[in-house]
């Protein structure tokens, strides 16, 4: 059933207590790299503010592991905040205390205020497997989520990077807020659109395209679409894990032994199943991993001495015309060694190819990490349907894992 959104309640005069994920990239100087997640959450606060409530916002920002540190303050993303918002943001010193409670009080209709890194404090991530097993971490984590439920009249998430966490935050706050509204917002409605709708209901042709250097991070979401793609296109170091299983030579590349046995058995169901799995047909291999280091294109086996650091020539092309025709795509995971050029060209060709086939009518979901910032990179970002917030949110949502901090979501 379909969540409730900030859209289906009346928020006039309320307090609202709203969890971002406002986990920004940021250099050593604490400068945020990319805004991409706080320029998303906008349409949400905005919504919120022009109708009238007076706005909380809390998120984490790194891992502090339950210690006050000034590099990972909210202060950056406050500042951020204000500029977007054309309106000065107050960042509260804490996310929690007296302080911060009469600063909420105070807040007007139309007012936001931001709360500070919730993982200053440890008990924001004290698992929730582990707060059932121990009543010293159940109460700590309780008493931190009430005092944070006891700001507000209505709990709101769109905090999509975080959804597959069950930090108090994000599950124990609206479960201690069990009368009071609990929703979602629109990105993650967008998200859960994309990510969820039509991956369960797919326009075929459906092509996942996964790449990344371990397969076994990726097991689960082989698992989860064979039933439901047509095609699986696989790249990255992954690869090579499957090139063992097949018996081919793959000199020093990276490959997980232990899940040889799981490689072998995908391609056997996949065979059953009458689904195609292709690998790349050439591999650009090279004696180390570093820019300007000795590389070559193979096709066959990697000889020792080399490894793959890319997919080859004949492979993207080979990809690109996989993706003619399809409706429905889905690409987690680089193909090469993208941080080191030109080992990135095998991801860049991928990326292009993506945005051909969407402008031909494809709908294509690019979930975060290495593939997202491939497409930016290349300024393809609107040349895509979707590129989700989440990292490892979408992954175990690929995998079709159900998510506690959603599940005690209000339905429509
Ligand atoms: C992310 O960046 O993937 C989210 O913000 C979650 O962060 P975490 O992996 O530190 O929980």
């Amino acid at each position: 059933m379909a969540k409730k959104t900030v859209a289906d309640i009346n928020v006039k005069d309320k307090k609202v207590l709203m969890r971002c994920d406002f986990n920004v990239p940021l250099d050593d100087n604490c400068n945020i790299t990319s805004d991409d997640r706080i320029v998303k959450a906008l349409p949400t606060i905005k919504h919120l503010l022009d109708n009238g409530a007076a706005l909380i916002l809390m998120s984490h920002l790194g891992r502090p592991k339950g210690k006050k540190d000034p590099k990972l303050s909210l202060a950056p993303v406050a500042e951020k905040l204000s500029e977007l918002l054309e309106e000065q943001i107050v960042l509260a010193d804490d996310c929690i205390g007296e302080a911060v409670r009469q600063k909420a009080d105070s807040l007007k209709p139309g007012e936001c205020m931001l709360l500070e890194n919730l993982r200053f404090h440890k008990e924001e991530t004290i698992k929730d497997k582990a707060a059932k097993e121990d009543t010293q971490l159940r109460e700590a984590k309780d008493k931190f989520a009430e005092q944070l439920a006891q700001l507000a009249d209505i709990y709101v998430n769109d905090a999509f990077g975080t959804t597959h966490r069950d930090n108090a935050s994000m599950y124990t706050v609206p479960v201690m807020m069990e009368q009071k509204p609990k929703v979602i917002g629109f990105l993650i409605e967008k998200e859960l659109k994309f990510l969820g709708d039509t991956i369960t209901n797919p326009e075929k042709p459906f092509v996942a395209i996964l790449g990344g250097a371990k397969v076994s991070d990726k097991l689960g979401v082989i698992e989860n679409l064979l039933d439901k793609v047509d095609i699986i296109l696989i790249g990255g170091a992954m690869a090579y894990t499957f090139f063992k299983a097949e018996g081919k030579g793959i000199g020093e590349s990276l490959c997980e032994d232990g899940f040889l046995d799981d490689a072998t058995e995908l391609l056997k169901q996949a065979k059953d199943l009458e689904k195609e799995i292709v690998l790349p047909t050439d591999n650009v291999i090279a004696k180390e991993i570093k820019q300007d280091a000795e590389s070559k294109v193979v096709s066959g086996d990697i000889d020792s001495g080399w490894q793959g650091v890319d997919i080859g020539p004949e492979t993207r092309k080979l990809f690109a015309e996989k993706l003619q025709n399809v409706k429905t795509i889905v690409w987690n995971g680089p193909m090469g060694i993208f941080e080191i050029p030109p080992f990135d060209e095998g991801t860049k060709a991928l990326a292009q190819a993506v945005a051909d086939a969407t402008e031909k009518g494809a709908r294509s979901i690019i979930g975060g990490g290495d593939s997202a910032s491939a497409v930016k990179t290349l300024g393809l970002e609107d040349k895509v349907s979707h590129i989700s917030t989440g990292g490892g949110a979408s992954l175990e949502f690929l995998e079709g894992k159900k998510f506690k901090s959603l599940q005690v979501i209000d339905e429509k």
